[in-house]
């Protein structure tokens, strides 16, 4: 059965939800699911504006057939190809044997190397600023590379002011019959998937979004809408999201707040973990989220620490180094670009306390534009009262740099 929405009287969404997936790019845990988003523009020429993942292709089909209506698909714009989006291409190549693609030139390429036959159909390659009419509607086709593959573009659709934005301004998350991001409650129910699908897939891309958001400042006061691949369409309060998007690229924090991101093998560092939070709690601090980083996946953590001004790496030693997964999480913070934090260090170890050190030293050298506060809390083996001064000389160093 199909199931799509309108988004404008001529633009329909016809994608489709997945809540079978656990694993978004087989990394990431997607409990809510996830929407990939296709639109189709009834112009005096019909345009789809990608596809969806092989998986939800069955349900494209039947929406695309709907609101066709016995019209024929002239055109396919492809704005990103990675799979989740791209893979039904040569399902629709071969339904509609007359329909036009329309894309870059990599898109291209990478069409071929997933082995796509485009033959018979006539391939239009587009460059930033080109322009292409269906009829009442014209649109721009704007470079968007590393937003987030190489190949991908934006789609403006000039005539009624829609953002074909691919990866950008998407958000984990199935829709379940909701469109709209004005027809949920986005900021209580769906920022922190949008920010942990941001910073996790483009997080490292920051720049290039940068440079994307900077095209679209020129026309910002002509988008209406911006529908991206994933989650809600946006046509209300654009700018509250775009500003979003903007801190997230330029690595700044949206909130003055503390993570306190454990490492325990027997709850002693743990303790110590709590401790702190209590002491920050008393001193006024009370924005302190703290995480058990070997139950806590990584993107969740990496979604924390854009979000926050403030993070206490705690971690037991293990075998002379950093715990593993305490050192996994520092390494997807170096791969995914994270930088401008503040960061305290709590330590502790039976017989060798080496962590702080070696987490101090991948602070300074391996990542970007971090202050690591001089209090640190050193532990053999727990928390015990004579740490008592350290504790508090902690905390405050904590509070004092965030009232800065
Ligand atoms: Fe949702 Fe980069 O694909």
């Amino acid at each position: 059965m199909y199931s799509v929405r309108k988004v404008t009287d001529d633009l329909y969404w016809v994608g489709a939800n997945d809540h079978r997936l656990a694993l978004f790019e087989n990394i990431f845990p997607i409990p809510r699911g996830v929407s990939y988003n296709a639109y189709l523009l009834m112009d005096e020429q019909t345009a789809l504006f990608d596809t969806v993942d092989w998986s939800a292709c069955r349900q494209l089909l039947e929406n695309v057939e709907h609101v066709l209506d016995g019209r024929p698909l002239d055109y396919l714009v492809i704005d990103h190809m990675e799979p989740d989006h791209g893979a039904s291409i040569e399902e629709i190549l071969l339904r509609y044997p007359a329909v036009k693609v329309i894309s870059t030139e990599k898109a291209f390429l990478f069409m071929r190397q997933f082995g796509f036959h485009t033959e018979g159909h006539e391939l239009i390659t587009v460059q930033e600023g080109d322009t292409y009419c269906f009829g009442q509607h014209t649109v721009t086709f704007v470079a968007a590379p590393m937003v987030h593959w190489p190949e991908a573009m934006v789609t403006f659709d000039t005539t009624s002011g829609v953002l074909f934005s691919a990866d950008a301004f998407g958000s984990f998350g199935a829709l379940d019959g909701k469109l709209f991001a004005d027809e949920v409650d986005f900021e209580r129910d769906w920022l922190d998937d949008a920010r942990r699908y941001l910073t996790n897939i483009v997080g490292k891309y920051g720049p290039h979004v940068q440079l994307l958001l900077k095209k679209a400042a020129g026309i910002l006061d002509q988008i209406k809408f911006i529908c991206p691949l994933h989650g809600p369409v946006w046509r209300k309060d654009l700018m509250w999201f775009i500003e979003k998007y903007d801190r997230w690229s330029r690595y700044e924090p949206e909130e003055k707040g503390v993570m306190i991101a454990y490492a325990s093998m027997y709850g002693n560092t743990e303790a110590a973990a709590q401790a702190l939070a209590g002491r920050l709690c008393d001193k006024g601090v009370t924005n302190v989220w703290l995480y058990d980083v070997s139950d806590t996946h990584v993107s969740q953590l990496i979604a924390e620490t854009f979000r926050l001004s403030h993070i206490v790496l705690a971690s037991v030693t293990y075998n002379l180094g950093i715990y593993p997964v305490m050192h996994n999480y520092l390494m997807d913070m170096k791969a995914l670009n994270v930088q401008k934090r503040t960061f305290a260090i709590i330590e502790n170890g039976s017989w060798a306390v080496k962590s702080g050190d070696l987490m101090q030293k991948f602070l300074d050298e391996e990542l970007k534009d971090m202050t690591v506060l001089n209090d640190r809390l050193s532990l053999a083996s727990s928390l015990l009262p004579d740490k008592a001064g350290e504790l508090e000389a902690l905390a405050d160093a904590i509070v004092e740099s965030i009232g800065r």
